[in-house]
């Protein structure tokens, strides 16, 4: 008798890197026989692919498990393991906190998966496996097209990290800096273009440190440029830069040269103290940061720029927090995102008093947000009121996603403009449109987040997959 079908079930948490790993995970456990399930009670493998950024992220992992500690009640071969960057930071300390854990694999350990959980399966055994991959030895894995009519399609390009910023966990958790080589990353872009996917989103730690471990190989710039040839391809975004590695050639790249390269950018300031910013270990201050948003926007006015701020960072003052504050004003981003502090183990800032009391911290979050908030109506406003923007179609909007019956009657669609915001739009007369198809959409309503249109027509039609 044929053996029966096995299932894996696998709970992503954490950054887009994260994302893009399960997918792989997803494709070496495929070809040892292992279908994804959504529902965990089906499943013979639950695997947890973890991010411990901030403190809470490893909170939801342990709620989590204890979930699917209750599943090996039913099912006494279900094989439970953890993945991802708290299996990096603790290893095998997992067993010991989690005893009813079956494997712990890190996030260049991938390849290794099929064999691990055959052993956790078959011989009972636990199975880890943690080690960090250098150049020469890493397995990039790359992902065969998943052909389930995606609009983006992710792709890491780099991993790791070897800036060490203070609060940071991750250098320690995906270690140091590997970039892929470049003829396979475009030749992954074209297979997904080929596939029918028109958006590609280049990821890494570090992005824009793509190649530094590669002298003499294309560096961030001249990938994009090789990744801008792909016949076909529409879009092309990438996150997320440290302003260290924002060279003059990427500024370029904005130049208008790169058709397919999106006018966004993720810069990630985390403070508008420049004595926080030292504290932090950031390697740049806030003149060298403005200088390089500057020339950014001399080559592209159009640039729509995004970032990342923590507040409550240990010693953080009222004076320091209303710098951040003055930074919002000054730069007038698109869209951030903000953090309150969470220290983290094994970082240079868990040798500093966490002093900024709990209540503090979230008062400067919402201070923030607030102005933040207020600052994106307006940049919409702007920019977007009366005017005609490109639109990738993504699907339904959320207002329609109902059943079936949706897609045939439902009028309101949503996609992005190359400056990533979100446009929600009646189909008007016409009911021909598909996914991935590229519209001009006349804007008659902006929201505090989002937009609303009609469409006027259609630039390019998706390509068949
Ligand atoms: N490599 C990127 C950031 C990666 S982590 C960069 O250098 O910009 C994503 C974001 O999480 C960071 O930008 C930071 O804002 C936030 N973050 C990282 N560690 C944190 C911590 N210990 N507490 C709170 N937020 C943190
Ligand atoms: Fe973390 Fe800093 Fe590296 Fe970003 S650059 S991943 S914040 S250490
Ligand atoms: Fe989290 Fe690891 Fe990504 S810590 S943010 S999953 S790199």
């Amino acid at each position: 008798m044929a053996e029966s079908q096995r299932y894996v079930h696998i709970q992503t948490f954490g950054c887009q890197m994260n994302v893009y790993d399960t997918e792989r995970m997803l494709q070496v456990l495929g070809e040892d026989g292992y279908a994804s399930t959504d529902d965990p009670a089906r499943a013979d493998l639950i695997l947890l692919n973890t991010c411990s950024v901030r403190e809470k992220a490893e909170h939801k992992m342990l709620s989590a498990l204890g979930r699917y500690h209750r599943l090996k009640e039913f099912n006494d071969e279900l094989v439970l393991g953890v993945t991802g960057c708290v299996a990096t930071q603790e290893r095998d300390r997992l067993f010991k906190k989690v005893p009813y854990l079956d494997l712990v694999a890190g996030p260049d350990n991938i390849a290794s998966l099929p064999k691990m959980v055959r052993a956790a399966r078959d011989s009972n055994e636990r199975a880890i496996e943690t080690r960090f991959f250098n150049k020469r030895e890493y397995d990039w894995i790359p992902l065969e097209p998943a052909n389930r009519g995606q609009v983006s399609a992710m792709l890491t390009i780099m991993k790791g990290c070897n800036k060490f910023c203070s609060f940071c966990v991750v250098p320690f958790t995906r270690g140091r800096e590997v970039s892929k080589p470049a003829e396979l990353i475009v030749e992954e872009v074209r297979r997904l273009v080929a596939s029918g996917v028109p958006e590609v989103m280049l990821l890494g730690q570090n992005v824009n440190s793509y190649g530094n471990d590669r002298p003499g190989e294309p560096n961030f710039a001249e990938l994009l440029a090789a990744v801008n040839e792909v016949p076909g391809l529409e879009r092309i975004r990438f996150t997320t830069s440290h302003p260290w590695d924002c060279t003059d050639a990427l500024v370029e790249s904005f130049a208008g040269q790169l058709s397919t390269l999106c006018e966004y950018f993720h810069l990630p300031v985390q403070s508008g103290s420049n004595s926080m910013l030292e504290k932090m270990r950031r390697g740049y201050t806030i003149e060298s940061y403005m200088e390089r948003i500057d020339a950014l926007r001399r080559v592209c006015p159009d640039i729509a720029i995004s970032t990342d701020i923590i507040v409550g960072f240990p010693g953080e003052t009222d004076e320091q927090h209303a710098a951040t504050l003055a930074l919002l004003g000054t730069v007038r981003y698109d869209s951030l995102f903000a953090f309150t502090y969470s220290e983290r183990p094994g970082t240079a800032a868990a040798r500093l008093a966490d002093d900024v009391p709990e209540s503090v911290k979230k008062a400067r979050l919402k201070d923030v947000l607030a102005l933040q908030n207020r600052i994106t109506h307006e940049g919409l406003k702007e920019r977007h009121e009366g005017a005609t923007v490109e639109v990738l179609v993504e699907g339904l909007s959320s207002k329609a996603r109902r059943p079936e019956v949706d897609a045939i009657f439902s009028n309101q669609l949503t996609g992005r403009t190359r400056t990533n915001v979100v446009v929600n739009f009646e189909r008007g007369g016409d009911t021909s449109f598909r996914v991935g198809d590229l519209v001009e959409v006349a804007i008659d309503e902006v929201n505090s987040h989002s937009l609303h249109g009609r469409v006027v027509r259609t630039v390019r039609s998706a390509q068949a997959a």
